[in-house]
């Protein structure tokens, strides 16, 4: 079954049962400098779930592209991408749990044709963190999704199969029973769905509720769960080796955040349904790799001709650098088309690191030979004819989304051969030394290794990969904040507020001297707060020189780097900040502009290491600085004798 099928059924289904087909938004929201993307079908919507009418009615169906940028390094595997299209139908206040999953059961086994055994089911098991207050005044802890259960029991039951419902919320689970349930129940990280995650992480006013998901089983028989870093664990629906997929989720939006920290109910209950059509296809085909589909197989081949078949998909050499490729391409014509160009800044900085992470993954199919990179503009057709007949791309000029990527490729190129110059440079490379190559130029792990291997030098790729953990962590931390598909909420700016506090710290010791030390401070969404020793109030000049410094570095779009070193080498090479004893034998510290080429006469340690501020400090930062914007000092007063405060804000 084609993916142009299952799109038409699906609004079919839906506009059958009284649904009004709706128009997808575009990529980027028009109205909500809150969020960067339209990352779901519901993100346009939640003016109707919170009570608006709407002027299609209660219920709504559509097919609406998103782009979740959190899922970057996610992007390689057989199932994630950052672009991709959700199928959703909407109840505003109208039917609900009753109605919701017994059509998408239908859906999915009668349109779809998915045999039912195949099917599995999670469900919301209670989280006792969390508080409800009904209209009245009550409270009551967050129970179980009991009416989920027995929907999923009766349907399952009607096909023969046995509704065996399995508790993951409760660690003496055996290994026996999972691998008996049908029906899994698992906690806030995976059965409750908001745009900013679990409840304690959505930001006051932010609408959520517990959800159920479909699960398509492709079988134990292919060994991907025995292949897997999982395999000494029972595997489950939600296991991360690849044999279960995600096909859709009902959210039943029922909640809404309050400023005490409890969630109040919602005046009318509703219905959120969101299903990717890359996943579904994948099913309905019984492919256990959207790679596989219509809605990839056209790009994956364009990729094979351009690196003249130097490596076929599935055949012969890695999937991983073919599945990256193809994402980030076409979610980058995509994001072109909606209007973003490559910049260092908030979607123009996502654009940037598609269009270059997928150069890299060329460069190195081709062998480093072929400069098929150059031609990576020449994949936009293929990604334009796959979605030919959907409307996506009528009137789109599409040699402007080429000349944009010829644009940042030859860009990009310069970069590179900088970071050639350096390898040649390094006498005896390392696995550290590598990773470096790897977040400063891009350079994947393979090229550099490929690079000395013709030099006959080996690298440790152990320690490459414990340093590329190490950064993993950190930019999951980081997608927490800034690429999170969601709102702009605390964590996404005050991760960006706290990059700032840094850099105003060393701000201000470059301007007032080394006498300014951190004595506090205090970041909320709007503003940063930051107190300091200093003994008199500081002049105009003064302010403006350091918002000056500031800008500027944040122009330079310095990058920042987490090491864990010893509290001894953290001292000696001249970090700086409040440190605490209690972290025993390692430290973290933050420095932003590794490699920062700062005046010849450095003149203390942090400078000569190359960096523009050293701290000691648990995190999260944002990746790049470029990132946060402009900053604007508001405020310059006493808070006590030698104790200053400064207020700025990113404007
Ligand atoms: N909004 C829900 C999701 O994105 C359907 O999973």
């Amino acid at each position: 079954m084609s993916s142009k099928d299952i799109r038409e059924k699906y609004i079919k289904f839906f506009t059958d049962r009284r649904h009004k087909e709706i128009a997808p938004a575009k990529l980027v929201p028009e109205n909500d400098p809150s969020t960067l993307f339209t990352s779901s079908g519901m993100q346009p919507l939640v003016p109707y779930l919170l009570g608006q009418s709407h002027p299609a009615g209660k219920r709504l169906v559509d097919s609406q592209p998103s782009f979740r940028a959190e899922d970057i390094e996610e992007v390689g595997d057989n199932r994630h991408t950052t672009f991709f299209e959700m199928l959703g139908n909407w109840s505003l206040g109208d039917y609900f749990k009753k109605e919701q999953l017994p059509w998408i059961w239908e859906f999915l086994t009668k349109e779809l044709e998915l045999k039912p055994e195949r099917l599995f089911v999670t469900v919301f098991g209670g989280d006792n963190n969390s508080q409800v207050v009904t209209p009245d005044g009550k409270t009551f802890e967050l129970g179980l999704d009991a009416d989920s259960v027995t929907e999923w029991s009766k349907l399952f039951e009607k096909e023969k199969i046995a509704p065996i419902v399995v508790d993951m919320t409760n660690p003496e689970t055996s290994p026996l029973e999972i691998s008996a349930g049908r029906i899994f129940q698992y906690g806030v990280s995976k059965n409750w769905w908001s745009r900013s995650g679990s409840p304690d992480k959505m930001p006051t006013g932010e609408i959520g509720g517990p959800d159920s998901e479909v699960f398509y089983d492709f079988g134990i028989n292919l060994g991907l769960h025995e292949e897997s870093p999982w395999k000494d664990q029972p595997c489950h629906p939600n296991c991360d080796c690849g044999r279960f997929l995600e096909i859709g989720n009902s959210v039943f939006i029922q909640y809404q955040k309050q400023a005490d920290g409890n969630l109040k109910e919602l005046d009318q209950k509703n219905v959120d349904f969101g299903g990717g059509l890359e996943r579904l296809t994948a099913a309905a085909g019984d492919k256990p790799d959207i790679c596989q589909t219509d809605l990839f197989k056209d790009i994956i081949k364009s990729i094979e001709g351009l690196i003249q078949a130097a490596n076929v998909y599935g055949v012969k050499g890695p999937k991983d650098n073919f599945r990256i490729i193809a994402d980030h391409i076409k979610g980058a014509t995509f994001l072109i088309k909606d209007g973003v160009e490559p910049s260092n800044k908030l979607q123009g900085y996502i654009l940037r690191r598609l269009l270059r992470r997928a150069a890299v993954e060329m460069h190195f199919l081709d062998g480093f030979k072929l400069k098929a990179m150059n031609k990576m503009s020449d994949l936009v057709e293929a990604v334009v004819e796959t979605y030919q007949g959907t409307g996506y791309f009528e009137e789109v000029d599409i040699n402007m989304i080429k000349k944009v990527i010829d644009e940042e490729m030859q860009r990009f190129e310069k970069t590179l051969e900088k970071g050639l110059k350096e390898i040649e440079k390094i006498d005896q490379i390392d696995g550290k030394k590598a990773f470096d190559l790897y977040q400063t130029f891009g350079f994947p792990y393979e090229v550099t290794e490929e690079l000395f291997r013709q030099k006959g030098q080996e690298i440790d790729r152990e320690q490459f990969r414990k340093e590329f953990e190490k950064h993993r962590e950190l930019s999951r931390t980081a997608s927490a904040g800034m690429f999170k598909g969601g709102l702009a909420d605390h964590s996404e700016t005050v991760t960006k507020y706290h990059t700032a506090t840094h850099l105003l710290h060393q701000a201000l010791r470059d301007v007032l001297g080394p006498q300014v030390f951190q004595k506090g401070s205090n970041i909320t969404s709007e503003r940063l707060r930051f107190d300091f020793s200093f003994d008199r109030k500081m002049t105009d000049e003064e302010i403006k020189q350091t918002e000056d410094i500031l800008n500027k570095r944040i122009e330079e779009d310095l990058k920042v780097e987490r090491k864990i070193v010893s509290p001894q080498e953290a001292k000696e090479i001249g970090a700086i900040g409040l440190f605490d004893e209690k972290y025993g034998n390692e430290v973290s510290i933050y420095g932003i502009g590794p490699g920062f080429a700062l005046d010849p006469k450095a003149k203390d340690q942090r400078e000569r290491a190359g960096y523009y501020s050293l701290e000691f400090c648990g995190g999260p930062h944002v990746e790049h600085i470029g990132i946060i914007g402009k900053i604007k000092i508001t405020k310059e007063e006493a808070v006590s004798a030698g104790v200053r405060r400064i207020r700025a804000q990113i404007v």
